[in-house]
């Protein structure tokens, strides 16, 4: 009996063994930037694919070991295939606490054969409410795409396969204020959101798809680190460029370059679909950077 007993051990011993090898091997990566946070039973790795489940048991996110202050940070998706209407994929960065800045991609799925739309948001101080919705030009269910996010001390930009559709500029000399005194930690998670994600939540969740299955591969954070031991001035003299340069800060990438604000108006003509700085009814006032942002 307990020769039988030990045999059995050993072989699911092994198995477990190997199962956790191919994946620490193949999502090494992964494994170096990034945690689960919660709901570990719902994920997968296979190869060099981490895949997140939700089902009617729980959704699934992960979050980045380190914070950063400034630069860019990139993660290729494949969202949820065929019926995702009801789910929330997201991909962003936040600080903590209660004055909290925030840089959001969320991705709002839809029902089969309908389109996917990109909500972006942005936090500053805590406050947030400057949703922009666009559409995508290719199907975002049929294969990995880049989503990215720059932040340095110029401008925040959303990149969606290199091309901008979102910028965030740095107004202070306007009195408007600016995400720069926070370092950030990387997050990503998919959830129910039938309330309000698809078709302003007409459309609920059809459990009986589940589970809805996000992928991801090639996790890359190129951004100034900061220890959770370092005192906040330390962070910001290390990520402010007062030891060092780095690529972000530089004129270059300060600004978009004619290409990209080309890009950028292609976009906003052709696939946006809402924005704040142009909803009178919910904003009476014109939010003060819209007024100044020109695009
Ligand atoms: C879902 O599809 C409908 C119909 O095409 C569209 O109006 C809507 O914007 C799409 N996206 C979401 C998230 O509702």
């Amino acid at each position: 009996m307990a020769v039988l007993g030990f045999s059995k051990m050993s072989v699911s011993f092994g198995l477990v063994v190997g199962l956790a090898l191919v994946g620490l091997v193949m999502s090494a990566r992964f494994e170096e930037l990034y945690q689960p946070s919660w709901a570990m039973d719902h994920f997968a790795y296979e190869g060099d694919v981490l895949r997140l489940k939700l089902d009617n048991y729980s959704g699934a996110g992960f979050s980045s070991k380190s914070k950063y202050m400034f630069g860019k940070v990139t993660i290729q998706i494949k969202l949820v295939e065929g019926d995702s209407a009801g789910t929330v994929t997201a991909f962003y960065m936040s600080s903590d606490g209660p004055n909290h800045n925030e840089f959001d991609f969320e991705f709002l799925g839809n029902t089969t054969g309908e389109p996917y739309l990109v909500q972006t948001n942005l936090y500053v101080n805590g406050v947030g409410n400057r949703e922009q919705r666009l559409g995508l030009w290719f199907d975002p269910t049929k294969d990995f795409h880049s989503y990215s996010v720059l932040w340095n001390h110029r401008q925040v930009v959303f990149l969606v396969n290199e091309t901008p559709i979102r910028v965030h500029t740095n107004l202070e000399h306007r009195g408007i204020p600016y995400p720069k005194d926070q370092p950030m930690g990387v997050y990503s998670s998919i959830w129910n959101a039938d309330d309000w994600a698809t078709q302003g939540g007409r459309v609920k969740t059809d459990w009986s798809h589940a589970p809805f299955v996000a992928s991801y591969r090639n996790f890359d954070i190129d951004a100034c680190e900061c220890p959770g031991t370092a005192a906040a001035a330390d962070n910001a003299r290390r990520c402010s460029g007062g030891e060092r340069r780095y690529w972000w800060d530089e004129p270059m990438v300060s600004e978009l370059s004619l290409h990209q604000s080309h890009q950028l108006m292609w976009v906003r003509a052709k696939h946006m679909i809402y924005d704040y700085c142009t909803d009178t009814t919910r904003f009476p006032v014109t939010p003060a950077e819209c007024v100044h942002h020109r695009h």
